[in-house]
């Protein structure tokens, strides 16, 4: 197998609402990589139109979500911020994969069938080709790991489903374009850290999301300490008190995500929450974490307002971060043309 040079990519759709499962499960996480590896974090507008967006408030959540990566402490010297729309390589790449990946595997895309609900017929072709774009965002930059949260398993495997169908495609050109035996790495997932998957204050069972109905169902990134306090307080729990082991939060999904969310937020193991609060009513939990969420989200939230007041800042950094892509992408698009034999000005 040919080897790539590492590379980490990942992407936000702006549909607003960023929440704490947006943070802890994806874009604290890449703000350490970006000392080891090379980095490219995009803000995905294409994929918010999959289902309509008023356009001036695309506009404004394109901005939270780049303003939300630079608060998080992402520097655009070191990592590359730009938004897909920008970069016509996204949508090129697009289009080769609808033609090399099946119907049958998107058929079988569970965020597809959540989305487009029971009315399929209705959905958009985008919505259902949703997937094949996420892949040409992550091989336009060759990239070989992409840190997401635990929902984007099955797009990340779909992803690696249509590197490898390329790449037998296609092993003649790659071989004879001097490209080896692979031209498209076989990406890694980087699923970890203490929250990958942060659930709903109503409801256990579901992921805190930013299309909810309710309000109370997520933390979100611009939230003041008064409105995280009362979501916390308002939270759904179990009438038992802690357990003092984690094997206690088994069948107890809200006691589980709530005791998660403190590990993740004040960067200690379950465990140690137990210890202090096993045996505690979850009143008095509550409190404590209201206090740990509010000292972790407020120099965050404070810092994207400063931004999002400053919007010719985080523009200026999305469009040189686009050319930075642009320059990247065009390499691979150039190639890719090669390959599957279009014929380009050279
Ligand atoms: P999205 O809001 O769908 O654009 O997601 C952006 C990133 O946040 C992706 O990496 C998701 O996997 C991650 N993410 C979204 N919701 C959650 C959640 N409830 N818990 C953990 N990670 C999440
Ligand atoms: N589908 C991802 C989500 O909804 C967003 C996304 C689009 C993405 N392209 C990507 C994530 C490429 C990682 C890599 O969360």
């Amino acid at each position: 197998m040919a080897q790539f040079t590492p590379r980490v990519f990942s992407g936000v759709q702006p549909t607003g609402n960023l929440h704490l499962g947006n943070y802890l499960g994806a874009i604290r996480r890449f703000v350490p990589l970006q000392d080891e590896y090379p980095c490219i974090y995009c803000v995905v507008d294409m994929h918010a139109i999959t289902l309509w967006q008023d356009p001036a408030e695309l506009r404004n959540n394109i901005r939270e979500v780049a303003s939300a990566y630079l608060a998080a402490g992402i520097d655009p010297k070191k990592a590359i911020i730009f938004n897909q729309s920008q970069v016509s390589g996204h949508a090129e790449l697009a289009w080769v994969f609808n033609c090399v990946a099946r119907m049958g595997w998107l058929s079988r895309m569970t965020q597809f069938k959540e989305k487009a609900g029971k009315d399929r017929e209705n959905a958009s072709v985008g919505l259902f080709a949703y997937p094949d774009l996420m892949a040409a965002d992550i091989l336009l930059y060759r990239a070989t790991h992409v840190p997401v949260g635990e929902d984007q398993k099955q797009h990340l495997e779909l992803t690696r489903d249509i590197a490898q169908k390329f790449n037998n495609d296609f092993a003649a050109q790659i071989a004879a374009e001097g490209h080896g035996d692979a031209f498209f790495p076989i990406t890694e997932p980087l699923i970890q850290g203490p929250a990958p998957r942060v659930m709903s204050l109503r409801d256990g069972s579901k992921k805190m999301s930013k299309s909810d109905p309710s309000a109370y169902s997520r933390i979100t990134l611009t939230d003041d300490a008064d409105t995280i306090q009362q979501k916390i307080r308002k939270a759904k729990t179990d009438p038992e008190p802690l357990p003092s082991e984690t094997a206690g939060l088994a069948g107890r999904p809200e006691a589980d995500n709530l005791v998660t969310m403190f590990a993740a937020l004040a960067g200690i193991e379950r465990q140690a929450v137990l210890d202090r609060f096993g045996g505690a009513q979850f009143s008095s939990f509550k409190g404590e974490l209201a206090d740990v969420a509010v000292t972790a989200l407020a120099p965050l939230s404070a810092e994207m307002r400063r931004l999002r007041a400053d919007p010719g800042f985080v523009d200026g950094v999305l469009a040189t971060g686009s050319a930075k892509a642009r320059d990247i992408a065009t390499v691979t698009m150039d190639a890719v043309k090669d390959i599957v034999g279009f014929l380009r000005a050279r």
